[in-house]
């Protein structure tokens, strides 16, 4: 099958790449001319382990190719463009829609348009609406739920592929281009067009949620005299809760929960209903997102505050194995560092390039490891759990340190063994009595 792939980041280039691996044929389109030009010279613009030698392999097979400019002829396109917030917290459409013009204008003949960008309910209506084109074509809404740092494997073998048709040929047709995808068992799950629509948003809304529930229950444990660590073990062995997203930390971040929960309830505020639950997931979100510099503030209060403090920063991605930054949690407490007069040592072992291009400022030092960042550091606060920084060696970084602040925004050490090596060492949601 040829495919036309509009939309070449995270979700575009890895769908892309995926579709040519199982044999089809694709041509993935930007708008930002340096992004093909640097995958026409094989320099991958994001970070995504695996999708390197997958696009290098297709593109060399010739099943795979880069332009700016749409191909004479079309019959299948996928929508990849982002779906931002508007300043209201609503999704801007503009990028769906002027993909939509294009695919209008280069229409030479029945068309299928797949939208696999993330966007509100009722916008394949609105796509179908907007399309000024004489030809027959379908809307499918097919949205993606790929996670960063594993995009090529849940792109290979998803858990399912949500296809939201508004008549049984399109699912047929869609069922055919997914057909490698699903070998081992069927995956597929044909609904209408709102409902799939709507199901990408509760989807990421639910996993959100789970995360403010457990950052609320750690608040609570730090204050009742219980540890979060033991409680998220004994409620996820409840098989009805699972283990999955109970892990309580600095907030959730990233290109998707915080804009998705945003433009959810400005859906919903749309429609005059009320959620509060979203609400909280929101807000629990934005107190947790302070909490590192909370405790900052409190454990350098006898010291004259954050002024004049040297902060090492461990990670900046909103998770590990990824480069993306966008709300990142680490970029917040940058942030409130620096406006309290604090210094910052910045290191992060992928996302530090995207970090650079986006932060500028005179405090920020940038350092080549964990090491570095921690040298003369009044404290150091690990906000990205990359697994290279769970075995560090603490004696050197302590010895090297100016203080021997630790602030663990992701608990991923033992509160007793850091204290024993000498750290005044602070984590989430457990408190010093049991640690
Ligand atoms: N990143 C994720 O983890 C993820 C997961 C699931 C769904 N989504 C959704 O997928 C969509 C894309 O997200 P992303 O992270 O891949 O975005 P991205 O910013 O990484 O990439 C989008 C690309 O689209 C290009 N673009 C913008 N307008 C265009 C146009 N009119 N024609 C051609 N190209 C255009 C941009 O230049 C950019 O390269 C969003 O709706 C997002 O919510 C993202």
């Amino acid at each position: 099958m040829y495919i036309l792939v509009i939309g070449t980041g995270y979700v575009g280039l890895v769908t892309g790449a995926s579709l040519a691996e199982m044999g089809h044929h694709v041509t993935c389109l930007d708008i930002d001319q340096a992004k093909i030009d640097a995958l026409n010279q094989g320099i991958i613009p994001i970070y995504e382990p695996g999708l390197e030698d997958l696009v290098r392999r297709n593109k060399a097979a010739g099943r795979l190719s880069f332009t700016t400019q749409y191909p004479s002829k079309l019959s299948t396109c996928f929508i990849a463009v982002p779906t931002p917030a508007k300043e209201d917290g609503s999704c801007d459409l503009k990028y769906v829609m002027a993909a939509t013009e294009e695919i209008g204008k280069h229409m030479t003949g029945p068309c299928l348009i797949v939208i696999k960008s993330t966007v509100p309910v009722g916008t394949a209506d609105a796509v179908r609406a907007a399309l000024k084109t004489s030809y027959p074509f379908d809307v499918v809404s097919n949205p993606e739920f790929l996670k960063e740092g594993a995009a090529v494997t849940d792109c290979m073998k998803p858990d399912r592929i949500i296809l939201g048709v508004d008549n049984p040929k399109a699912a047929e047709q869609m069922k055919e281009l997914y057909a490698p995808f699903t070998l081992n068992h069927d995956r597929i799950l044909v609904m209408d067009n709102r409902s799939a629509e709507m199901t990408k948003y509760a989807a990421n809304a639910m996993l959100a949620t789970r995360i403010s529930f457990m950052n609320e229950m750690a608040g609570l444990c730090e204050r009742l005299g219980a540890s979060i660590n033991h409680v998220r073990v004994g409620i996820g062995s409840d098989h009805r809760i699972g283990y999955n997203f109970l892990y309580a930390g600095v907030g959730y971040g990233g290109s998707c929960f915080p804009k998705d929960i945003d433009a959810l309830r400005q859906m919903a505020k749309a429609v005059g209903y009320e959620t509060p639950l979203l609400t909280a997931t929101h807000t629990i979100n934005e107190r947790q997102k302070k909490i590192l510099s909370e405790k900052m503030k409190k454990y350098f209060a006898k010291t004259g505050g954050l002024k004049e403090k040297t902060i090492a920063i461990w990670g900046l991605a909103f998770k590990p194995d990824t480069d993306d930054i966008r709300e990142a949690p680490a970029l917040q407490l940058i942030e409130e560092l620096l406006s309290h007069g604090a210094d910052v040592r910045l290191y992060d072992p992928i996302a530090q390039e995207k970090g650079k291009m986006q932060l500028s400022h005179p405090g920020i030092a940038w350092c080549t490891s964990e090491y570095e960042a921690a040298q003369g550091a009044d404290a150091v606060a690990l906000v990205t759990e990359w697994k290279q920084f769970r075995f560090v060696d603490f004696d050197q970084v302590l010895s090297s340190m100016g203080g021997k602040g630790f602030f663990d925004g992701r608990n991923q050490y033992k509160p007793r063994e850091m204290k024993s090596r000498g750290f005044d060492y602070f984590c989430i949601g457990i408190p010093d009595q049991i640690s």
